[in-house]
């Protein structure tokens, strides 16, 4: 039946004028393009009104539920809408089965036979479960991080799946946000390249691949300064803020080629994202010129009446479609209302068109057109969805995101023999926790746990104790106060098993599940009574690794200043237990460098390594002054500042170098530094480079980062290293969102973290 299409198009291509929608967005169009674009053309001129709105209308499946469903109960009248054509897509309908049989109702039973497009959140992996995104992004390692993608794009294909919700690019300097385990962290730079990575690895070179889907950079704009860190909150941001830290990662992706916007829950200065004409058609789809379509956020069509910014859902409507919103994620408001929009002469039919075209574009790149059910072959899902390769590959990613916070005494590498060795805490013989946040379709209990991994290690003599209990039941909506347990029985077991080992590896931290979307906390203290049972097993023995397992930086002050060796292991996924001990036992040399400061204590939040000068930046000699920038109680740095993190071996930075001096401002910079590794092991350093435009017409960052690089040295190998800066990263957003280059001077600052070791200096004319 899929036919149906094919043979319209061909007599309507012979016929297809292009008419003023599509003109405006063929300027610049390979043929392929423009074939596609004509085939959407001659579509849309046999399309009824009704079937428009249709595509424009996303339901959420019949069992997974990634939102409060408004249409739960309802599936009757789903079905009865897929069968009139009044669905243009679906998400969290999974596995070949269950796409097939949807994709037939619309393919046979509706009257043109337009296949979905099948979303779902495969936010870091598909079944085969990588690292949380956060955890990627301090490995600083963009090839892994593309292929992570990669392999998550393919099993989720295999699963039937066309379009994923990810990636998520929001900035975010709140560490009580739980969704900051999906971002990429604080930086708009490192966010940036891992956006283009995270993009290019889901959508691949040829999008019609079945091995690749649609990405979607979301959530347009700024979700992640929720004021407070409180989940769908208020975000109050300068444009200064927009323009500079917010909104790059999204150019980046829209750059990069991703298909798909989606907008936030989020209202930006006063007007919700969902709703923001200013977001979604000036700066996303005018300056930026993106083609693709802009997904509301589940429900946020419908939930900017609790707003208090449209009166009733038909207002909505109205607002979200005018202001460039395209599909309806679970509102109800487009198909409920839009119709009747479009008659009384409120919505111009051409604005639906226009989000029409932009979806029935994505779908025929897809090659869905072309075969409906190309992605459901249930021989592919069975041989793809958790391969051996898959398995290799996550757990290379799970490594490469460890980041070495401390390591005293050489207490790590573990020695491998001869060693009695606790392990000690509810989070080590978890299954279930290190498949982090956003892993719907993984099996419950299928990552290997620390003790598994630890085990596999038969040299020692490996003990363990759960000491407590973390959480208190276990699903993914329990995430309330009280979730966790305070029951202290355990203790005495842990403590004398402690005081019989030589090592104490204690694994503590956030369930997979304390982090994530509606996972705000107020405390970034280890939740529970863990802070208790690493100081009583401290008492007993000194010789602790802290493995620590968390989807947001934590404020681990107490054992910075005890615990010899801190790991940061976040949630890695499926692999979690072998990636971990392969670190711990130096199969494996640690090299992630982390992407969100770590804060002292909560006090400090937001907190971020780009802050600006302040006029009052320093202390005065006379120590006693109070009046400049500072907390009386506590130091402005963070415990960890971004980009830090140690390796088993030592590296020593050298001769940082420009070409010249002056440069005009269309020159580029030539930079060069060395690194020698200094120590005893071979290790990988991200050599990271940050500038201070010194003055300018809007104040600057102290620092920011503008390049980086991974080299591998052996021990006493030396190489030198060369960046070059142009104007693409030397100028900044004014107010107004113009690109600016300022002559002027300006500081470059070469090392291993944001405290940096080398520096010099050079001025643009
Ligand atoms: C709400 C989340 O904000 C969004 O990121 C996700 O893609 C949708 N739910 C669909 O699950």
């Amino acid at each position: 039946m899929y036919y149906k299409i094919t043979s319209l198009f061909i007599f309507f291509f012979l016929s297809s004028q292009y008419n003023s929608y599509s003109q405006n967005h063929n300027k610049n169009k390979s043929n392929q393009d423009k074939i596609i674009q004509a085939k959407v053309d001659s579509l849309i001129k046999i399309m009824t009104l009704e079937e428009k709105v249709g595509q424009m209308n996303q339901y959420n499946g019949f069992y997974d539920v990634t939102g409060p469903s408004p249409n739960e109960g309802n599936s009757k009248i789903k079905y009865d809408q897929l069968r009139s054509g009044l669905v243009g897509s679906m998400l969290n309908v999974r596995g070949v089965k269950e796409v097939r049989a949807v994709q037939k109702i619309v393919i046979e039973e509706s009257r043109l036979g337009i296949p979905l497009i099948i979303g779902f959140d495969v936010i870091h992996g598909y079944k085969t479960i990588s690292p949380i995104p956060l955890a990627e992004a301090a490995s600083w390692d963009l090839k892994a991080i593309k292929k992570s993608a990669g392999v998550a794009a393919e099993e989720a294909a295999a699963a039937g799946i066309n379009w994923t919700f990810a990636p998520m690019v929001d900035i975010s300097r709140d560490a009580r946000w739980g969704r900051v385990m999906e971002g990429a962290g604080e930086d708009p730079y490192l966010a940036s390249r891992i956006a283009e990575a995270r993009v290019t690895g889901f959508q691949g070179e040829d999008l019609s691949s079945v091995q690749t889907i649609a990405a979607c950079a979301k959530h347009f704009a700024a979700y992640g300064f929720s004021e407070s860190g409180k989940e769908y909150n208020t975000v109050d941001i300068g444009t200064s803020t927009l323009y500079n830290i917010v909104l790059p990662p999204f150019k980046a992706a829209a750059d990069a080629g991703v298909k798909t916007f989606m907008n936030g829950f989020n209202e930006l200065n006063g007007i919700p994202a969902t709703g923001n004409s200013f977001l979604q058609r000036e700066i996303l789809k005018k300056r930026w010129g993106f083609d693709g379509f802009v997904v509301s956020d589940w429900a946020s069509i419908g939930e900017m009446t609790s707003w208090g910014y449209t009166e009733n859902l038909k207002a909505a409507a109205k607002k979200a479609v005018l202001a460039g919103s395209d599909m309806d994620m679970e509102s109800n408001a487009y198909i409920t209302h839009l119709l009747q929009l479009v008659k009384n002469n409120e919505v111009d039919e051409a604005i639906l068109d226009d989000a029409v075209s932009r979806i029935l574009k994505v779908k025929y790149e897809l090659g869905l057109f072309d075969d409906p059910y190309k992605y459901c072959d249930e021989k592919r899902e069975l041989t793809t969805i958790g391969s051996v390769k898959n398995k290799e590959a996550v757990l290379d990613m799970a490594r490469k995101s460890i980041v070495l916070l401390k390591n005293e005494n050489q207490i790590l590498p573990l020695r491998k023999n001869g060693q009695k060795i606790a392990l000690i805490g509810a989070l080590a013989n978890d299954k279930n926790s290190p498949l982090g946040s956003w892993r719907t379709a993984a099996d419950d209990n299928s990552a290997i746990s620390v003790l598994e991994g630890m085990q596999k290690y038969s040299g020692n003599t490996l003990s363990f104790a759960k000491g407590a209990d973390l959480v208190i039941g276990e699903t993914a909506f329990i995430h309330e106060l009280n979730i966790n347990s305070t029951d202290k029985t355990g203790f005495k077991e842990a403590i004398d098993l402690a005081k019989q080992t030589d090592v104490v590896i204690m694994v503590l931290g956030e369930h997979g599940y304390q982090s994530g979307e509606g996972r705000s906390r107020t405390s970034l203290d280890l939740p529970g009574v863990q802070q208790e049972l690493l100081e009583e097993v401290f008492k007993v023995n000194k010789n602790i690794v802290l493995v620590l397992n968390n989807g947001r930086p934590l404020s681990i002050t107490w054992a910075d200043e005890h615990i010899p060796a801190i790991v940061e292991a976040w949630h890695l996924g499926t692999e979690t237990g072998n990636a971990i001990a392969q670190v711990l036992y130096g199969d494996y040399n640690p090299s992630g460098k982390l992407p969100v400061s770590f804060p002292r204590n909560i006090g400090q939040v937001p907190i971020y390594y780009n802050y600006k000068s302040t006029g009052r930046p320093l202390a005065y000699e006379d120590k006693k002054m109070v009046f400049w920038s500072h907390y009386s109680d506590v130091e402005n740095t963070p415990l960890y500042p971004f980009g830090y993190g140690l390796s088993y071996t030592s590296f020593k930075y050298n001769s940082l170098e420009t070409d010249k001096k002056v440069y005009g401002t269309n020159e580029k910079v030539n930079i060069s530094v060395t690194l020698k590794n200094t120590g005893e092991v071979t290790g990988k350093e991200v050599i990271q480079l940050y500038i201070q435009d010194l003055f300018a017409s809007i104040t600057r960052p102290v620092k920011e980062l503008k390049a980086f690089k991974m080299i591998e040295l052996k021990p006493g190998e030396s190489k030198k290293v060369n960046f070059v800066l142009d104007k693409e990263s030397l100028g900044f957003y004014n107010n107004e969102g113009e690109y600016m280059i300022e002559p002027g001077k300006f500081k470059i600052f070469v090392g291993g973290s944001s405290y940096t070791s080398l520096e010099s200096n050079f001025e643009l004319k």
